[in-house]
């Protein structure tokens, strides 16, 4: 029999992305795993039923049943990720099943809980460590880099002039000036895309390593005398209220002599640092525009209002949310790819195995047998470092002890 992989249709309100497209339907074969998919999951991001069954899927018009089925489910969002339809499909989550979706773990750390007890699998999209091995299967980063590109493009619709400078017969027209403020994924994939339309660049980041990035896209990058926030994992440090005041100090300048600001400076687990304020907003040229990108996480604009576009002072401010479900097609194909990637690592003869002493894997993992596993989110909920309860395994399992190290056990057809 092979393993059945599961994708039900995103419940999400306005989400119209599919977790698996067709064109994976071969790698996962390849892996000893069928893929059924609930009628419609894939119409609105252009991959209609018949394409999956062209390439070999089942589709399946039960919901229940792909839940009942399916060893593996995969999702786009899930738990805290999907506020509204989430708990029911927790309420169809199986003991021993695996799950693999965005479930927002750090936006609702306790919430976390509800999930543990439903005694799965469950694999946090959003936690999958960035390190060299994990690039392929790391959503954030190609969720991003589609934000980044959309949010550029975003401004260029709502800005009153043309980004490139134009020297025509009716004159010579002066390029947009652009301020991207983090450069991270979405900001370098912004940074790109802005000069790509003719805007003039500028960019900073609190991470100094990116400065030649920011250069290698053709970016300026703004010197700021501030200490550096390198964190662990590419990620940035929070930093102390001093830091983002005399921040915002310095980046009034700039700020005031562009056209467009994208911001997109997040820490993970925390709210976004307010980094530009109403006077910095009223020192914008009249017409100029802010895209900021961590609208989801409190907004790096003072006056950003999530999910809305408002006018104030004469500026545009958007803060848009979900912008990779506004461009599905591509969205879901490298969605796909990434999730294609980590059960590459999973599957092995077309049973999972979860080999917990690889860090992609553990990094990845947020419940399992009825617990929170994972210990970033476990500190954030406030709980203690996890004690793994002794696994007692059912007949059918097949536990293998490595004495290499402690930690490292593997489990076929369980979790
Ligand atoms: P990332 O972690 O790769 O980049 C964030 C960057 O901000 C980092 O380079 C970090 O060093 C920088 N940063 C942090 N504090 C800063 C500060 N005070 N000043 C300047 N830079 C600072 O994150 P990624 O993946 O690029 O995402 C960026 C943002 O875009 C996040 O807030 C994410 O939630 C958001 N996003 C929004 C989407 C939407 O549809 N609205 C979709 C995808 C991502």
């Amino acid at each position: 029999m092979p393993l059945i992989i599961g994708v039900p249709k995103e419940n999400c309100a306005g989400e119209r992305r599919v977790a698996i497209v067709p064109s994976a339907v071969k790698s996962l074969a390849r892996l000893g795993a069928e893929l059924v998919v609930e009628s419609g999951a894939g119409t609105e991001a252009g991959f209609p039923d018949e394409l999956y069954t062209q390439a070999g899927a089942r589709i399946s018009n039960d919901r229940d049943e792909i839940f009942r089925d399916a060893e593996v489910i995969v999702l786009v969002r899930a738990a805290a990720a999907n506020p509204e339809h989430g708990a029911a499909d927790l309420g169809r989550l199986r003991e021993r099943q695996f799950l693999i979706a965005q479930c927002d773990p750090l936006s609702d750390p306790a919430g976390m809980s509800a999930l543990a007890e439903r005694k799965a699998a469950v694999f946090a999209l959003e936690l999958v460590p960035r390190i060299t091995r994990a690039q392929s299967m790391d959503v954030l980063s190609s969720m991003a880099t589609i934000a980044g590109y959309k949010a550029v493009l975003l401004a260029a619709s709502v800005l009153p002039q043309l980004f490139p400078m134009l020297m025509t017969a009716a004159g010579t027209l002066k390029p947009a000036r652009v301020f991207i403020v983090g450069a991270g994924v979405a900001g370098l994939q912004a940074i790109a895309t802005a000069k790509r339309l003719g805007g003039v660049v500028n960019a900073y980041d609190v991470r100094p390593a990116v400065k030649e990035q920011v250069e290698s896209l053709g970016g300026r990058f703004v010197e700021m005398e501030l200490d550096t926030a390198e964190g662990e994992g590419g990620y940035a440090r929070e930093m102390d209220e001093e830091f983002y005041r005399k921040q915002r100090e310095l980046m009034l300048k700039v700020v005031a002599e562009s056209d467009v600001v994208i911001t997109t400076a997040a820490i993970p687990g925390k709210q976004a640092p307010i980094l530009v304020t109403e006077e910095m907003v009223r020192a914008m040229p009249p017409g100029s525009v802010i895209v900021d990108l961590a609208a989801e996480r409190g907004g790096n604009c003072e006056l950003t209002k999530a999910g809305e576009t408002c006018r104030e002072h004469g500026v545009t401010i958007l803060g848009p949310e979900n912008l990779p479900s506004t461009v599905p097609k591509h969205a879901s194909q490298m969605y796909s790819n990434n999730v294609v990637s980590l059960l590459k690592l999973l599957i092995k003869d077309g049973k999972v195995v979860l080999d917990l002493s690889d860090e992609v894997i553990t990094g990845t993992l947020l419940t399992r047998g009825g617990d929170l596993v994972h210990p970033f989110v476990r500190e954030l909920a406030g709980l203690g470092p996890y004690e793994p309860t002794p696994v007692k395994p059912s007949p059918d399992e097949v536990v293998s002890l490595d004495d290499s190290s402690s930690d490292t056990y593997r489990i076929s057809d369980g979790n």
